[in-house]
């Protein structure tokens, strides 16, 4: 199977958890594109669910395939999120924020009972940190902050956009991309990274995900719970 088949897979298993009358969390990337596409062919067939969107991006995509959208002032509560992520261990913990939407997405799954994220099985490794940890950050005095992260041992940078510029979230923030190399202890770093004043949010989602679906090459869909 390909890598589109794989991402397809995994949509494909996590939206059968969505039942109507679900308020649902939509992630953003790659993989989470096709949950939302699979969603707006389930919303045509009568499926009666509401959405919230983690970025911009997948906001658009929802309503442009009719996806009732909701807002958090409206609602108290997400049933049901469904999303991608950078690397997940077996345990489901995460690296997230490979497309700047973490801080979102962040928000979302805090405020979601039941959070699936999609994956195929090369995101899958026994720690994290090959893939750098993303960290949201106010522009105001980035330089400094981009200073502090780095004393915490990594090699940082800001992240650009293919032109060359400094990339901009959805929030009006920068995203800080940082190699801690491989992470022995998520929790400690988690905290010490969100301690640095200018920085908004990083990319560990610690104990956030109920299940992880993964897609493997062979076609069998692999659930950690
Ligand atoms: C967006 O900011 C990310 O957290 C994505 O969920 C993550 O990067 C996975 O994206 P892909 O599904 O495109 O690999």
């Amino acid at each position: 199977m390909d890598a589109i088949q794989l991402k397809q897979k995994a949509a494909e298993k996590a939206i059968t958890y969505v039942k109507s009358g679900m308020t649902v969390g939509l992630g953003t990337g790659s993989t989470a594109y096709w949950a939302i596409q699979f969603l707006g062919e389930k919303v045509k067939q009568g499926l009666d669910i509401q959405c919230i969107a983690t970025s911009q991006q997948s906001d658009d995509l929802a309503r442009s395939l009719g996806i009732p959208m909701t807002r958090f002032a409206d609602i108290s509560t997400i049933d049901i999120t469904i999303d991608g992520a950078d690397e997940t261990t077996c345990t489901r913990q995460l690296i997230k924020g490979g497309g700047a939407a973490l801080l979102r997405e962040k928000i979302v799954a805090a405020a979601t009972d039941f959070y699936i994220i999609i994956v195929d099985e090369q995101k899958v490794v026994d720690k994290l940190g090959k893939f750098k940890i993303p960290i949201e950050v106010v522009p105001f005095g980035y330089e400094s902050t981009i200073r502090k992260i780095q004393q915490l041992g990594a090699k940082a940078s800001v992240r650009l956009t293919k032109e060359g510029n400094v990339l901009v979230t959805d929030n009006h923030n920068y995203i800080v991309d940082a190699d801690f190399g491989l992470i022995d202890d998520v929790d400690i770093l988690h905290k010490n990274i969100n301690e640095i004043v200018g920085v908004v949010e990083n990319g560990l989602f610690i104990n956030m995900a109920s299940i992880v679906v993964v897609a493997h090459a062979d076609g069998t869909i692999e659930v950690l719970h």
